[in-house]
């Protein structure tokens, strides 16, 4: 059989996937497996390096068994990113558990080095903020908590990666240690202008270069997976991280194009093409991908909490049974109602960065029943957005760009219609969502079929991307505004830090 077929992993927060794409981008077969969160203290999230990589073979070896190795021309991989991992370089033994993105243990690490004075110097070189979501902190944490580590790391003998690595280095039998250039902008230690490991950087967040992989393109030749992981070799081509590879599955490859990923956070990234934009915003500006050396920058803004807020209330309030229902019980909600919830269960993301702000209901009369609560939480979710393409508008006006126009947007929560329409009613702006929403595993399987020659170029991609259906704005500016009003003044009161 033609090797026509791409296997795209994504190693996600809480699961691991393997989908099979065909080469018109077809999603043909799949596997996943739900991973195991750890919280050993306070604010503290780990993952167990190991069961990744277990699940990530167990969920490859049942697409591959049934649909037979012979039609794949090459893996791809996509991942959460900042996620950090060190291990023996010699034995591939993992020395701690990975540090998650959500995990907050380096917050005081990250203040001391704002007080210090070093965010500007941080923000423009790697476009992001001191903040302990960043992979450089959560590094140096386990090299000073980890008996002997800092000395063997300097020796060369221990390796950093992001997921996207410590996969690569157990696909390919240990022989290589790599990542990819958007999950290496997401480490705090990447400079994104000159496009390498910036030694000021290292320097300041104390992590020896010795430790640090190789950094290349997304769709490049990774390696070959060892001959016992799937019987028969095959090219590891393309990486990418998962933000990142949903802007391209979504085929944002033009400056003002812009993506919004609503899974357990909402993610939205916008192309601002070749120019690096220094966000006033407090938005991160990162790599939105780079074929053939050629960066393409984006300003990236995140919500800690989207579908999240709907698990919340069905699992903590008891406001619906499934998480479907939301749509159906938002209906009912009276529309003249004024209640707004913040849903800053584990602070405010951007552009507000306020750990400290915290859940909030305002507006409530005797009249406010459970249809009004969930439709506040849905559309909290679409406010952020708002936040969120607002500071973009701002960044890209200031940088000579033009604001995005329209917004395409995939994730769990795209499945509701009604959430889609106050999406585009709050924004003023065409929602557009795709026919394939896994726009994630998409965007790792173009980029390693480009590698291997499946696909030719972006407009492979631009080609795949259909439309399911448009949602044009139906509400004018004056009722936008004033539900806009209630939002900031609802956000005002959750907040405790009110830069
Ligand atoms: O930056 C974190 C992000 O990459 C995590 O994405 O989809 O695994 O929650 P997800």
């Amino acid at each position: 059989m033609a090797a026509t077929h791409i296997l795209s992993i994504d190693q996600g927060t809480t699961s691991s996937r393997a989908i099979l794409f065909d080469d018109a981008g077809v999603p043909v077969a799949s596997a996943q497996k739900d991973l195991t969160q750890h919280f050993p203290n306070d604010g503290w999230v780990e993952h167990d390096p190991m069961e990744i990589w277990q699940d990530t073979l167990s969920v490859c070896r049942e697409v591959i068994e049934g649909q037979g190795i012979d039609c794949i021309a090459a893996i791809g991989i996509t991942n959460q990113r900042e996620t950090t991992v060190v291990w023996d370089r010699k034995t591939g033994e993992p020395l701690h558990r990975a540090i998650v993105w959500q995990d907050r243990r380096t917050a005081e690490d990250c203040a001391r080095l704002k007080r210090e004075g070093h965010e500007a110097l941080f923000q423009s070189r790697t476009g992001l903020l001191l903040d302990p979501y960043f992979s450089g902190t959560k590094v140096a944490w386990i090299l000073d908590n980890v008996e002997g580590a800092r000395s063997r790391a300097e020796k060369g003998e221990l390796c950093f990666g992001t997921i996207d690595s410590w996969l690569v280095y157990k696909l390919t039998g240990g022989e290589v240690h790599a990542t990819d250039v958007t999950n290496a902008s997401r480490t705090l230690l990447f400079n994104i202008e000159t496009q390498d490991w910036d030694e000021d950087l290292l320097e300041l967040l104390r992590v020896p270069r010795e430790m640090l992989p190789r950094v290349l393109d997304p769709s490049a030749m990774f390696g070959t997976t060892a001959p016992d992981v799937f019987g028969a070799p095959l090219p590891v081509a393309g990486i990418l991280g998962d933000q990142q590879a949903a802007t391209v599955g979504q085929a944002c490859f033009a400056p003002g194009l812009m993506k919004s990923t609503y899974g357990t956070g909402c993610f939205a990234l916008v192309n601002t093409g070749a120019t690096k934009v220094d966000s006033t915003n407090k938005l991160l500006g990162t790599i939105a991908y780079r074929f053939g050396g050629e960066p393409a920058y984006a300003l990236e803004g995140s919500i800690f909490m989207a579908g999240a807020i709907v698990q919340w209330l069905r699992d903590k309030m008891g406001l619906i049974a499934t998480s479907s229902e939301s749509e159906a019980v938002a209906r009912e909600a009276d529309p003249k109602s004024n209640v707004f919830l913040v849903p800053a269960f584990t602070g405010l993301g951007a552009p507000y960065w306020d750990p400290h702000a915290r859940g909030t209901i305002i507006g409530m009369t005797r009249n406010t029943g459970r249809a009004e609560i969930v439709r506040a939480a849905l559309e909290a979710v679409a406010f952020q957005t708002r936040d969120l393409m607002l500071a973009m508008a701002e960044d890209m006006k200031n940088a000579g760009l033009t604001a995005p126009t329209e917004l395409r947007v995939d994730g769990g929560m795209v499945a509701n219609d009604w959430f889609c329409q106050v999406l585009a009613d709050t924004l003023g702006r065409p929602i557009a969502r795709p026919a394939v929403t896994e726009t994630t595993s998409l965007g790792a399987a173009f980029a390693a079929g480009l590698t291997v020659g499946l696909f030719k170029s972006t407009d492979d991609v631009e080609g795949i991307w259909k439309l399911d259906r448009c949602f044009d704005p139906a509400q004018d500016k004056d009722w936008r505004d004033s539900r806009y009003a209630g939002w900031q003044s609802a956000v005002a009161r959750a907040r405790v830090e009110q830069s």
